[in-house]
């Protein structure tokens, strides 16, 4: 797994400014202020900063901003960062400026001298964050491993206040790392290994395999996995940091390793990016090791269906007629609305299973919900607007797109069969909301549920403020906020 930037916590010596090496990053508030770290680069560099802030106007330095003096005079390091920002940031200009720092980085070794500084862990959470690369396919690849040091007032203050967002930052590296990683190296066998792994994590972790989901009945998600060679799996993950026998909060994510469309083949141009078809299931493990790593006080079970949609000789055909594990039957129109099938089965075993207080589901469900809502958000689809509020408020405090989109009868319609109980799809029509209603027949009345449609945000082509192009990790910090704030509450 990709590791996080080694990072730590040392009280202020400005001493030491003079002979770092690597790069040195300084703070001057948007005033032109400068703390004692700055005024000290300052005079090493005989009054650079101060001429640079006269230079550029005291307005005209902009919040967030990082100007670069290469190879600064009077210092052992290769270039002097001037960052600016308040002594009081906001959380998302902390993890902005961190992550501004992180881009400029380049795998060199770091000083940053946060002088009084708050909010320091904010600020090395972004820029840990944005310090990601994929590499593990690159033969010369750039190392990140090279150890930052953040000097600081509080030293142990901020390392107590990063441990838990480091967690996060470890659990958004592993959704990434999964999603990222192409088909041939994460099949439905090696992810479920790499799933297993976390048991070291105290979560326990079940991996159901083909003859057990036969059993269970859960033939809609072994059709879709009927023609790969690759075993359909259901893996289980259950973390019990809260009271013992209280009802968990349930996440189940779609995990289609590759998405071909199957006899319903997909166009051959951007077929690659199917890769990341399993991006659900990438933000459910993600989240769990981060629930794990932080100890946090919670019951939460994740549920993840792991299959690959190819076309062969076994693979279910348009027109074949399937009978979920809840006992609806369903009528396969186009087997490449294969994610539907995977959800439907795992989210009512979990429920069936576990009576979860309630369930969110996520999945790169739907090309529609990129065609409504592009990349910047996902589609949020409930049926409790309580439970939707909470994971919207929690969503928007991390600073990840969520927007809630309708459900309705007159949708849940257009997904009647001549033959069966539903058709899988519902036309051309509101696309994405005739997924939600094809998984909310699924859903028992009294579980409060949360679809997330995150064919947009799982992957992108450009970088966004906390995660180069790739996959993103969106979702691990909302439903980790989530957790916190609504069910550890004692
Ligand atoms: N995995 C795709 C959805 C998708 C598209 C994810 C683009 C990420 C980027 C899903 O399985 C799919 O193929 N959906 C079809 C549904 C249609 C057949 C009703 C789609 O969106 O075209
Ligand atoms: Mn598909
Ligand atoms: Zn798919």
């Amino acid at each position: 797994m990709t590791a996080l930037t080694p990072l730590t916590f040392s009280a202020t010596d400005i001493d030491a400014l003079a002979t770092a090496t690597g790069r040195v990053a300084v703070i001057v508030a948007p005033d032109g202020k400068m703390g004692q770290a700055a005024r000290r680069a300052n005079r090493l560099t005989k009054g650079a900063i101060a001429r640079f802030v006269a230079s550029e106007g005291v307005e005209k330095i902009k919040m967030g901003q990082v100007t670069t003096l290469a190879w600064p005079v009077g210092m052992t390091a290769e270039a002097l960062d001037i960052l600016c920002l308040p002594r009081n940031p906001s959380v998302a200009e902390a993890r902005k400026a961190g992550a501004t720092l992180a881009k400029l980085r380049g795998g060199k070794t770091m000083l940053f001298a946060a002088d009084g500084l708050r909010r320091v862990a904010e600020v090395s959470f972004g820029l840990v964050m944005r310090d990601y690369t994929f590499s593990d396919h690159k033969s010369d690849a750039e190392t990140h491993d090279t150890a930052i040091t953040v000097m600081c007032a509080n030293p142990d203050d901020a390392s107590t206040d990063a441990a838990p967002l480091m967690a996060v930052a470890e659990g958004a590296f592993m959704t990434r790392d999964l999603t990222n990683e192409p088909a041939n190296v994460l099949t439905t066998t090696e992810f479920a290994d790499r799933l297993a792994e976390m048991s070291a994590l105290g979560l326990e972790v079940e991996v159901l395999e083909e003859a057990d989901l036969e059993k269970l009945g859960m033939r809609t998600l072994l059709c879709v996995g009927q023609g790969s060679d690759s075993p359909s799996k259901v893996v289980v993950m259950q973390w019990n940091g809260g009271k013992k026998g209280e009802a968990p909060l349930a996440l189940v994510g779609k995990g289609v390793v590759f998405d071909t469309g199957g006899i319903s083949l997909k166009p051959g141009a951007g077929m690659e990016d199917m890769t990341m078809d399993m991006g659900g299931a990438g933000v459910v493990a993600g989240t769990m090791r981060a629930l794990a790593l932080r100890k946090a006080k919670a019951n939460v079970v994740g549920l993840v269906g792991l299959v690959e949609n190819m076309p062969s000789g076994n693979a279910v055909r348009p027109g074949d007629v399937i009978t979920s594990m809840k006992g609806d039957t369903v009528e396969v129109i186009n087997t490449d609305a294969e994610g539907r099938l995977v959800l439907c089965d795992v989210m009512w075993y979990a429920q069936e299973r576990f009576s979860p207080v309630g369930m969110v589901d996520l999945a790169t469900l739907t090309g529609a919900i990129i065609i409504g809502l592009g990349h910047e958000n996902a589609g949020v689809f409930s049926n409790n607007d309580d439970f939707c509020k909470s994971f919207l408020k929690a969503a928007e405090a991390e600073g990840e797109g969520a927007w809630r989109m309708p459900l309705g009868k007159a949708y849940d319609a257009l997904l009647k069969s001549r033959i069966a109980d539903m058709k899988n799809i519902g036309g051309r029509a509101a696309g994405s909301v005739t997924a939600a209603q094809f998984l909310q027949r699924f859903v028992k009345d009294e579980t409060p549920w949360i679809h997330l449609d995150i064919a947009g945000v799982a992957s992108v082509k450009s970088a966004t403020s906390l995660a180069p192009a790739g996959a993103t990790g969106w979702g691990v910090m909302a439903l980790n906020r989530l957790v916190a704030d609504a069910y550890e509450t004692e």
